[in-house]
């Protein structure tokens, strides 16, 4: 009688187990369709040992929609500045930061340094004032 008890304990034991692993790698596939994804949502997830390339100590005024999602370069070296173009490949680690502008149509001013503080996202911050090189 005892040894069906041992056996139940361990099989809802194993049950357990089984369930925690599953959980475990549900959120380790979470983490990693996250990380597999083609940007950034938050300039903290870019994971390089590079600095990114500065295209100019000042911003750059773009008219931004109301509503309408944008891909910042965050590496600098895209052509179509302030906007990626895909050259990040030439800098690993690095990707788009993808925003959705929900203020009113404006110009603003997006981060031409790639310098400004995480988060501000795409935004001028004034930081390039501060860069001394
Ligand atoms: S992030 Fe710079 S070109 Fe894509």
């Amino acid at each position: 009688m005892e040894k069906i008890s041992d056996q139940e304990s361990q099989q809802q034991l194993n049950s357990d187990q089984e369930t925690q692993i599953n959980s475990q790698l549900d959120n380790q596939d979470a983490q990693s369709v996250d990380s597999d994804l083609p940007y950034v949502t938050d300039r903290s997830q870019i994971k390089s040992d590079l600095k990114p390339v500065c295209p100019q100590k000042k911003s750059y005024k773009v008219q931004l929609k109301h509503g309408e999602t944008y891909f910042y370069c965050t590496c600098g070296l895209s052509k179509t500045q302030p906007f990626c173009d895909g050259s990040h490949v030439q800098m690993p680690g690095y990707k788009p930061l993808k925003f959705t502008y929900e203020g009113e149509d404006k110009i603003k001013g997006l981060c031409g340094c790639k310098y400004n503080k995480i988060e501000k996202g795409p935004f001028c911050d004034g930081q390039h004032k501060k860069l001394d090189w």
